[in-house]
């Protein structure tokens, strides 16, 4: 008997994926509210699809895929800081309803994001020790630490390129060589990033204004904070120095 072609639903699974939300019986925004941190989800795991691309890429000297993967990153990463706009629709009274019943679960245990500040080059030292997580995502995390990041695949790319002067190439008016290019677009993802927590902060502050996280964080001013987490702060130094 033949094998019957799969369909559009099988290609994607969406049995599994469609049937993933949940949703609580007492608040209608309960729904939306899971639903689309799922769909960050997804858009995380594609940013790490796309970065470990980006790192296997520069190791091997390919800097025109290096790039290419880094404006898909960019672009996934606009589409996270309009996202935000969707979770205002949850009004503050009705969040506050949906927080007691979140415990203390919180994007603050996030590990895809964690991941994705790890393979860019931000390796937080006790970040295992303050993260609830499962006993698989803790594994993920440690892999994640242990193997070269975007930032160390960079510095190897220089060494192997006779260690040019970085302000002496950004001098250039138009970045035209490989390093250089491959900074920018670098920066690029640094910046989106940095894009998407402060709008995700100014979210916040309109749903749960100066209130505690569920995460046990103090909110607001520690997402402020984390506005200043870069990943390759030296390639927003330099700048000063040109
Ligand atoms: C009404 C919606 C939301 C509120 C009120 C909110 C609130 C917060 C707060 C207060 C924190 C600080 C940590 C803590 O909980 O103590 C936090 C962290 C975080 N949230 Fe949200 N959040 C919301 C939606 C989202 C969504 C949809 C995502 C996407 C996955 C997300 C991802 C994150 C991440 C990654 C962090 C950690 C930031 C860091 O430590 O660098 N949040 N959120």
């Amino acid at each position: 008997m033949a094998v019957p072609e799969p369909t559009y639903g099988d290609f994607l699974r969406l049995d599994s994926l469609l049937s993933l939300p949940r949703e609580s019986p007492d608040v209608h925004d309960a729904h939306f509210f899971f639903t689309v941190h799922q769909a960050f989800e997804l858009l995380f795991k594609i940013i790490l699809y796309e970065l470990d691309a980006t790192v296997a890429a520069v190791a091997a000297d390919d800097i025109a895929v290096a790039v290419h993967c880094l404006r898909r990153v960019r672009s996934v990463e606009d589409v996270m800081v309009e996202q935000v706009a969707t979770l205002e629709t949850i009004s503050p009274g009705s969040y506050a309803l949906m927080r007691r019943t979140l415990g203390g679960a919180s994007g603050l245990q996030s590990v895809q994001f964690r991941e994705i500040e790890c393979l860019s080059g931000l390796k937080r030292k006790n970040l295992l020790a303050t993260l609830r997580m499962s006993g698989a995502e803790r594994r993920r995390l440690e892999r994640r630490l242990a193997e070269p990041s975007l930032w160390d695949e960079f510095q190897r790319l220089r060494a192997r390129r006779g260690n040019p002067d970085l302000v002496k190439l950004y001098r250039s008016k138009v970045p035209v060589d490989e390093v250089t290019v491959l900074a920018e677009a670098m920066l690029d993802h640094d910046e989106g990033i940095t894009m998407w927590r402060a709008r995700h902060v100014l979210m916040v502050e309109r749903v749960i204004g100066n209130s505690a996280g569920t995460g046990g964080s103090s909110g607001v001013s520690y997402l402020r904070a984390t506005c200043e987490r870069h990943f390759f702060p030296e390639l927003w130094e330099l700048r000063a120095e040109l």
